[in-house]
């Protein structure tokens, strides 16, 4: 990094500061970088003053950058140093398809299929801290990335729900989900058990699960029903404040139950089953701390995955939509 570029970035690209309804925080390219080089030197210039952007805003949306693949997306997103969040060692159940060893897309379900808002991973043990987003090419019609402040959320239901909430704190909430034998492109969550559990066999995915605290049971069509151990339904961040952390939403509107089942998607962490009507208020609470990424070429996200969900709306069009992903660790 020459000194030059350093003084230019520091004089001209303003980071805006974050006020109450400043969500996302955009930063556009004003200074007009036109080289992913002097993007990254101002990046890591930068670093300390994003990072604590970050904290409090929740996700931090850049505009206009030289980035055009994923290459630069995967240089845009280590400019940032954070530590490694591979997608081969997470227990998620969406299909990808890695184009760097850090960047991948980030889903393969088809189009037509909303994702509904969840925390990244939060239905398994182990879940990334920090998630970038790229678009490369956005779709024609739809295809935004919603983005939810959950710990409004929190505090929302903290205020409308006290009782529903201590219960969530408490006993936290179980997952269950069918995972088929091989990758499914049809679905949101159609990873197949081998490559969602790293193993060959099943002798070897029933060693994993019991490793993890899982319960389990094989179907007849050689799929997996999986149930997590009860796993945090909040999550208590740097600051001390509280954000409803979590697969609710996407568990109940989006997950396909089992014909037949008597087990939903999510239930507290003793089995017990959630009302409906607190569902559909958590539903609703969280449509209000909701906004839209509404991609444009070039753009990436950085999202604080503790504080903030996110989701896919449904797409049509002839553009293909191109968005990546690339999941980090704090440190
Ligand atoms: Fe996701």
């Amino acid at each position: 990094m020459t000194p030059e570029i350093f003084v230019k970035a520091r004089s001209t690209l303003f980071i805006p500061s974050m006020t109450e309804n400043t969500f996302p925080n955009i930063i556009q390219n004003t200074t007009g970088f036109q080289s992913l080089t002097e993007t990254i030197n101002w990046l890591q210039a930068e670093s300390f003053d994003l990072k604590k952007n970050l904290s409090t805003s929740g996700v931090l949306l850049f505009r206009g950058f030289p980035v055009s693949s994923a290459e630069d997306f995967d240089s845009f997103s280590s400019a940032f140093n954070y530590g490694e969040f591979t997608y081969q060692e997470s227990l998620s159940n969406a299909v990808r398809i890695n184009k760097t060893p850090k960047v991948f897309t980030a889903n393969e379900a088809p189009a037509d299929v909303e994702i509904f808002l969840h925390h990244e991973m939060a239905q398994t043990p182990s879940y990334p801290e920090k998630i970038f987003f790229c678009c490369l090419s956005p779709a024609s019609k739809g295809g935004e990335t919603p983005v939810c402040r959950s710990d409004k959320v929190f505090n929302e239901l903290s205020e409308k729900h006290p009782k529903w909430l201590s219960k969530f704190e408490s006993l936290g909430l179980k997952y269950t989900t069918v995972m088929p034998p091989s990758d499914e492109l049809n679905s949101g969550q159609g990873r197949g058990w081998r490559s969602t559990l790293s193993v060959y066999d099943e002798k070897e995915a029933e060693e994993k699960l019991k490793a993890l605290g899982y319960s389990w049971k094989w179907l007849k069509d050689k799929s997996l029903l999986a149930t997590s151990p009860a796993l945090p339904a909040i999550s208590v961040l740097p600051d001390g404040s509280k954000s409803f952390f979590n697969q609710i939403i996407a568990a109940y509107r989006g997950w396909k139950t089992l014909e037949n089942s008597s087990v939903p998607p999510v239930t507290f962490g003793n089995g017990e089953f959630i009302e409906e009507n607190i569902l559909n208020s958590i539903v609703a609470i969280a449509s209000r701390f909701t906004t839209l990424l509404e991609w444009k070429t070039g753009d990436v996200a950085l999202v604080d995955n503790r504080r903030v969900m996110h989701g896919r709306h449904s797409y049509s069009g002839v553009n293909k939509r191109e968005v990546l992903v690339s999941l980090a660790r704090d440190s």
